[in-house]
């Protein structure tokens, strides 16, 4: 396939970029991002000199440029990745969070119309359904309820791109994806976050009484699951994509310093976040059954190769954590 990628320098675009070309699904690879604080390059230096890739620095926002590369490239698909993606920096500013992506999500669904594009897949995430009362599991077919700007928004995007199949028959589909984690994911988000600041004898700030609830997918589980909803999913379906691990907040914590060898002291009890959703908890049978999709590598294995890779690349970190982040992190937790 041809494919046209957005936000392939983040976290998860970035492990399907890599995937894509390893696996060879991808005989083409056009990856446009924008290059925000959580889009970077390190994250592509494996598949730099690999000719398939052709980086191109870019918003999604930006209608004629997405519209010239759908001309100049013909993809068979977009696999669409670019958001802002963390719910604390939502909070802090949404904007940002409306304008990529809804407006972003907008701008190529409107290049693709034009274009006639045979596939477009949208990346979403399990939080539009906000929070999800035990004993329930959401299915694809559960009520919106998002409950930050940051799942609102994707929310948004949701359900503009379903309304292009729907209306238009762009042939849109849409994954729903719980908490990934794994290599390269920028350390504002729970994971990567614990295994750097206890690496470094750091605090571990626990929002609230840490007993909130997420379901763990390893990245590359996730973009297998992505191609196997683009290349046998339907057009117009909605796929959730789940680890079938579900943890307290709290005990992934205590993992990390189990597994790094620190000491449980480190951990600091922190104001909640506001809007905070208890437990997200999603059916994956529908996935499953139509692509025969599952999940490969369990919680411990995939959390010990994240902290090992996190071990590994120390200079990564400090980069990453240099300039922006430390702003961030005074706005988001100092005087919590
Ligand atoms: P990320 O924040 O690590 O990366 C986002 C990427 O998008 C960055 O490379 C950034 O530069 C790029 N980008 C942002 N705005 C852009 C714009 N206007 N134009 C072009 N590029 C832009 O995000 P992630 O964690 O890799 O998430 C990727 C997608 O997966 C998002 O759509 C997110 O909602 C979804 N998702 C994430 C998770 C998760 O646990 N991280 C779970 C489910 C779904
Ligand atoms: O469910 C999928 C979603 O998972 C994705 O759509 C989002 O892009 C991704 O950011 C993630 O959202 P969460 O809000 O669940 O992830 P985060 O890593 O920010 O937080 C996970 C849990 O950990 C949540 O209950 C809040 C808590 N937390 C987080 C941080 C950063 C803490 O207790 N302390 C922290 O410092």
């Amino acid at each position: 396939m041809r494919l046209l990628v957005t936000g392939g320098a983040g976290f998860i675009g970035s492990a399907f970029v890599r995937l894509a070309l390893r696996e060879s699904w991808a005989a083409r690879l056009v990856n446009l991002d924008k290059l925000t604080y959580a889009g970077n390059l390190e994250n592509l230096v494996s598949i730099e000199s690999d000719g398939r890739h052709r980086f191109v620095h870019g918003d999604i926002c930006d209608a004629q440029l997405v519209l010239t590369l759908l001309e100049k490239e013909k993809p068979d698909a977009i696999v669409h990745f670019a958001a802002e993606s963390h719910v604390d920096r939502s909070i802090l500013g949404p904007a940002a969070f409306v304008e990529t992506n809804v407006r972003g999500t907008f701008s190529l669904l409107e290049a693709a119309r034009a274009a006639r594009l045979p596939r477009f897949l949208h990346v979403s995430t399990d939080e539009v359904y906000g929070s999800i009362d035990e004993p329930h599991d959401a299915d694809e077919n559960y009520p919106l309820r998002a409950s930050s700007p940051y799942s609102a928004s994707k929310a948004g995007s949701d359900l503009l791109a379903l309304s292009y199949w729907t209306t238009f028959k762009l042939p849109v589909t849409v994954t729903r994806a719980s908490n990934n984690y794994g290599p390269c994911q920028f350390p504002e988000k729970l994971i990567p976050l614990m295994i750097s600041n206890a690496l470094e004898d750091k605090p571990l700030p626990i929002y609230g009484d840490g007993m909130q609830v997420r379901d763990w997918l390893y990245v590359d589980d996730h973009c297998r699951a992505i191609w196997a909803a683009l290349t046998k999913g339907a057009p117009g379906e909605i796929y959730n994509v789940g680890g079938s691990r579900a943890l307290p907040n709290r005990t992934v914590v205590e993992m990390i310093l189990a597994a790094t060898g620190k000491p449980r002291g480190l951990i600091t009890t922190v104001a909640d976040r506001p809007g905070h959703d208890r437990r997200y908890a999603i059916t994956t049978e529908k996935l499953e059954r139509a692509t025969g999709w599952q999940a490969l590598v369990p919680f411990e294995q995939g959390l010990a190769q994240t902290i090992q890779w996190y071990k590994d690349n120390p200079a990564w970190i400090a980069r990453v954590r240099s300039g922006e982040y430390q702003s961030y992190y005074d706005r988001n937790y100092a005087g919590r």
